[in-house]
C-alpha cells in the first residue's frame, strides 16, 4: 500500500471513518505482525494465528483501546492462571462465561453430524469432568454419603441413528453437583468420586442407574470469571443439569448434558449450554424404595 501522504494526517479526528477508507493508523501495521510468522510455522497454527491477529488488531482499532484498558485484560489473564490447577480451571470457565465453550462446542457437533438433527446432541464439557470415575454395574447408585435432595432412577436405551436399533456396550460416563451446588473435587465433605460414575450398556442396549434430581448451582464466582459476570451485570447460575459423556466402538462419541425442564435458569445459564433437545422430564416414580423419582432417557449415536 502507498504511503501515506501527511496531509491526509493532520485532519484525524478519535473515532473518525474516513471517506476516502485511508485509516489514521498505520495501515500495513497488521500485516507485517501477520507476515513475521516464519517458514517453519504449521499452516493450521499460520491460519489461526493470522485471523486471531487481524481480529484482535480491528479490536484494538474500532474501540481504541487504552493502555489501561488493555493492562485490566492481561491481568485478568494473569489472574485466572494463578488461579487455576488440577482442580480448578478458570482459564476454561473465564471462556465459559462469554460462551466460548458453547460456540466451539457447537461447531464440533455440526462438523461432525451429518444428520445431527436426530444424533443426540452435544454440550460443554465443564471444568469438573474426570476421567478416573468409578466403573460401576448397572443400576447402581453414584449417590455416596449425605447429600440430602430426591433419588432419581435414570435408565434408557443406546440407540444406533441409522438402524434404530439398540447398540449393546456403550460405557456412559456420568457426574453431576451436590445439592449444595459444588462437586466433590470442590469440597472436602464428599466422598471421593461422589456423585460419579460409568456405567456399560448391556447386550439391548439397556443401561440404568441412580442419581440426584440436579439442583441449580452457581459456577465459581470468586475469581476473574466472576468479575467479568459481575461487569457484564449477570447472575452465576447454572440450571440443573447432569453430565453424560457416552462413547461406543464405531460410534461418534457424544458429550453431553441433560437439564431440568422446570428449571427457573434454563432461559439464562451463564455459560450459554441449553439446547431444547437436551431438556427432560423428572416424574414420579411409586413402588421403587430405592428412588421416589424416574428419568427416561434414551440416547442416539451416530456410527462412523
Ligand atoms: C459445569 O457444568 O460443570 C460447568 C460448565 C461451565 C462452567 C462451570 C461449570
Ligand atoms: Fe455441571
Amino acid at each position: 500500500m502507498a504511503p501515506i501522504a501527511t496531509s491526509n494526517l493532520k485532519n484525524f479526528k478519535p473515532n473518525e471513518i474516513r471517506a476516502d477508507n485511508i485509516s489514521k493508523f498505520d495501515p500495513n501495521f497488521t500485516q507485517n505482525v501477520i507476515d513475521a510468522m516464519g517458514p517453519k510455522t504449521k499452516p493450521r497454527v499460520r491460519k489461526l494465528m493470522a485471523s486471531l491477529i487481524q481480529h484482535v488488531h480491528d479490536f484494538a482499532r474500532e474501540n481504541e483501546l487504552t493502555i489501561e484498558e488493555w493492562m485490566e485484560g492481561v491481568q485478568l489473564m494473569n489472574w485466572a492462571g494463578k488461579m487455576s490447577d488440577d482442580k480448578r480451571n478458570e482459564g476454561q470457565l473465564v471462556c465459559d462465561v462469554i460462551g466460548l465453550e458453547s460456540l466451539v462446542d457447537e461447531i464440533a457437533f455440526k462438523l461432525v453430524a451429518d444428520t445431527s438433527d436426530s444424533a443426540t446432541a452435544s454440550a460443554i464439557l465443564g471444568p469438573f469432568f474426570r476421567s478416573d470415575a468409578p466403573l460401576l454395574p448397572n443400576e447402581a447408585s453414584i449417590v455416596q454419603g449425605v447429600n440430602g435432595g430426591e433419588i432419581t432412577y435414570m435408565h434408557g436405551h443406546v440407540f444406533d441413528l441409522q438402524t434404530k436399533k439398540p447398540v449393546p456396550n456403550a460405557t456412559i460416563d456420568v457426574w453431576q453437583a451436590s445439592t449444595n451446588g459444588l462437586y466433590e473435587q470442590q469440597d472436602e465433605h464428599q466422598v471421593d468420586c461422589n456423585l460419579r460414575g460409568k456405567f456399560t450398556a448391556d447386550s439391548n442396549g439397556y443401561y440404568a442407574f441412580y442419581c440426584l434430581r440436579p439442583t441449580p448451582y452457581p459456577v465459581p464466582n470468586d475469581g476473574p470469571a466472576g468479575k467479568l459476570l459481575e461487569l457484564l451485570d449477570r447472575h452465576p447460575m447454572r440450571p440443573a443439569h447432569i453430565h453424560l459423556i457416552v462413547m461406543c466402538d464405531r460410534y461418534k462419541p457424544v458429550t453431553t448434558q441433560i437439564f431440568d425442564r422446570i428449571d427457573p435458569y434454563l432461559k439464562d445459564d451463564s455459560v450459554f449450554a441449553v439446547k431444547e433437545s437436551l431438556i427432560v422430564d423428572f416424574v414420579d416414580l411409586k413402588g421403587n424404595p430405592r428412588a421416589s423419582l424416574e428419568l427416561e432417557y434414551n440416547i442416539t449415536l451416530s456410527p462412523y
